[in-house]
């Protein structure tokens, strides 16, 4: 199973910024072999970059709405995001819990909606300083995913993927150490096999997000249950990105 390195621009880059950045991440890694790229760039311009995508650079949403066609002034559906030819959508990111009020109830809904519309999921988790500071934070993940990924189908476990983000590392500079991704990733995959079986917790790939560099990939990537990462700040620059794709080359 190939690792993910997955680009999230978030609220980043004008259209030309982001055209320029998309065809010079194309071009360094058109070598790719061990590693299914992704980069999810802002919302109006998705269909134009997907319409560029190829089997080694695929286009993902930030996020979907939680309902489907209708009434609903704003929002955008996973039916409209599969239309313009996105292939995968981040739920979930703790930027979007914190700051837009999205529950794991609402979480759930959005991984129902893009599941039931043929998009494949990243599905995130990830505690605050202060849930790890008590000891928290193994149980407050657990019910991330267990809430997130209730009424998901063993056979719909093959189009999702969990990236661990921890709040405290995300845009901080201050990232996991290896031995604290590991075992929290260790935890997830666990959680995932209780949920499923050995099966599905084993195929089941963990990205790693929160201030993941070029200087630090290799060495979470090396662990046995990372499996590739959810980059924010390091993916704005194609030579940043490229490296940490390079770093997931390496393993195996
Ligand atoms: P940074 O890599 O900037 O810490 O962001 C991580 C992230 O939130 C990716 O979704």
């Amino acid at each position: 199973m190939k690792n993910i390195v997955a680009g999230n621009w978030k609220s980043n880059k004008l259209i030309d910024e982001a055209q320029q950045l998309f065809n010079d991440i194309q071009s360094i890694i058109r070598n790719v072999e061990k590693t299914e790229v992704i980069i999810a760039p802002p919302l109006p311009y998705l269909g134009q970059l997907a319409a560029l995508s190829n089997s080694k650079l695929s286009i993902g949403a930030q996020q979907t709405s939680a309902f489907g066609m209708g009434a609903f002034t704003g929002e955008v559906t996973s039916e409209m995001l599969k239309s313009v030819g996105v292939t995968w959508v981040i739920i979930g990111h703790s930027e979007r819990r914190e700051g837009f009020g999205e529950t794991n109830e609402v979480v759930r809904k959005k991984v129902r909606s893009a599941l039931n519309n043929g998009l494949k999921v990243i599905l995130c988790c990830g505690e605050n300083l202060s849930d790890r500071q008590s000891n928290d934070h193994f149980e407050w993940v657990g019910n991330q995913i267990r809430d997130g990924l209730s009424g998901v189908s063993a056979e719909e476990m093959n189009d999702v993927v969990i990236a661990y983000e921890p709040i405290w590392a995300i845009g901080t500079g201050q990232t996991a150490s290896s031995a604290q991704a590991q075992e929290m990733h260790a935890h997830i995959r666990g959680i995932v096999k209780g949920l499923f079986d050995e099966t599905v917790g084993n195929h089941c790939r963990v990205l790693y997000g929160g201030s993941c560099k070029p200087d630090n990939a290799q060495e979470l990537f090396s662990q046995p249950d990372v499996n590739g990462g959810l980059i924010g700040g390091a993916s704005l620059q194609a030579d940043s990105f490229a490296a940490i794709v390079s770093a997931s080359e390496m393993q195996h």
